[in-house]
């Protein structure tokens, strides 16, 4: 996929969103729903000197996972161990891994829709009986034992819920669902970003990149980072309302946080395919996007902002797309690609 500025995917950006990571539940801001049952969950099984029930969260990417898989285990006071689903090759590197921990200790395994079958199946008995079950050997010597382990919090992170399997998503006690941030909360974690990164922002800067951060914090760090080169580069330095916008349009993010891979998709439907329904495939094939990138990063946004909709027969453009592109609703009719004469 090219390098969108206001890709929601982590492009290797580490010691910066590391820097700018909340490490307490108190400084994470928005998913007030959220936030609010975590607390009393992590609350009685530190009052009861439990380990934490598995926790699963799950949710479009960029929007705080991994910050509130590091965060969960600080409020806990336990280590945090992580992984990720396709790290994990053999159920023996699970095995090390999970035998290796300290009593109450949270497993973070990001990406766990991506656990290979095998490791799926060893995992399911560490969830709920805290106990491994290995076979060593092969053929007619082969003898099964069982490892005691100690308890331990799974912390599972997936953007693709769906692609879980049925009893590993049972095993977690807690399903805890991330949704896209309001501009308003986005505009306070911009505003913490800058003084953590010492960016001097007036306040309607931080609620114009807010407004066009997809209600997603990764990409308003993102544009709130490229917008400081360029207030440095053609300002003073001082993000202000009209440096703000200057840039934003340089980058070419309009006012609902839309780019050209946004674009082109809407606009294909509509000049292509008369508005839908369109398949997936074809469309990846269309707007040159992998599938699975356009389902997991291009598409939620647009669904949740009511620009597409997703229909049994596929992918259906709404009024909003066609005003918001400046193509009257029936254009397509008349378009080229299949003449209805
Ligand atoms: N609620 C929040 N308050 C402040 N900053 C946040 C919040 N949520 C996320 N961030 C910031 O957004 C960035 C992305 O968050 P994170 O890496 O946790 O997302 P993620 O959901 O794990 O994404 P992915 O699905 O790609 O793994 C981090 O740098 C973090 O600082
Ligand atoms: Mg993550």
């Amino acid at each position: 996929m090219e390098d969108r500025v206001i890709s929601s995917q982590n492009l290797q950006e580490g010691e910066y969103e590391l820097k700018l990571r909340p490490s307490r539940l108190e400084e994470y801001i928005g998913q007030e729903e959220l936030k609010e049952k975590l607390t009393i969950f992590i609350q009685a099984s530190v009052a009861r000197k439990e380990a934490l029930d598995h926790v699963l969260l799950y949710g479009p990417p960029g929007l705080g996972k991994t910050t509130l898989a590091h965060i969960i285990a600080s409020e806990l006071g336990v280590a945090i161990r992580y992984t990720t689903g396709p790290a994990i090759d053999r159920p023996g590197d699970l095995a090390s891994i999970l035998t290796n921990l300290n009593e109450h200790d949270v497993l973070f395994i990001d990406e766990i829709h991506r656990l290979p079958r095998a490791v799926e199946e060893v995992l399911y008995s560490a969830m709920e009986d805290f106990a491994l079950d290995l076979v060593l050997g092969k053929g007619p010597a082969a003898r099964s034992v069982r490892l005691d382990l100690p308890r331990f919090t799974l912390i599972g992170a997936t953007t693709r819920p769906g692609l879980l399997a049925s009893p590993l998503r049972d095993r977690f006690g807690v399903l805890l669902h991330l949704d896209f941030y309001e501009a308003s909360e986005l505009s306070r974690i911009i505003d913490r970003s800058a003084r953590v990164l010492g960016i001097p922002i007036d306040p309607e800067a931080a609620h114009e990149i807010s407004r066009r951060s997809r209600g997603t914090p990764r990409v308003a760090n993102r544009l709130l980072k490229r917008i400081r080169d360029y207030a440095q580069v053609r300002a003073t330095g001082q993000i202000t309302h009209v440096i703000a916008i200057e840039a934003l349009d340089l980058l070419d993010v309009d006012h609902f946080g839309l780019d050209q891979v946004d674009r082109r998709l809407l606009q294909s439907i509509a000049e292509r395919y008369q508005g839908g329904p369109v398949g997936l495939e074809t469309l990846s094939a269309v707007v040159g996007e992998e599938s699975g990138t356009i389902e997991e990063v291009v598409e939620p946004y647009l669904l949740q902002q009511g620009f597409l909709q997703r229909t049994p027969r596929g992918r259906v453009l709404t009024l909003r797309a066609y005003q918001h592109l400046g193509i009257p609703a029936n254009a397509g009719l008349f378009d080229g690609d299949t003449p209805e004469q």
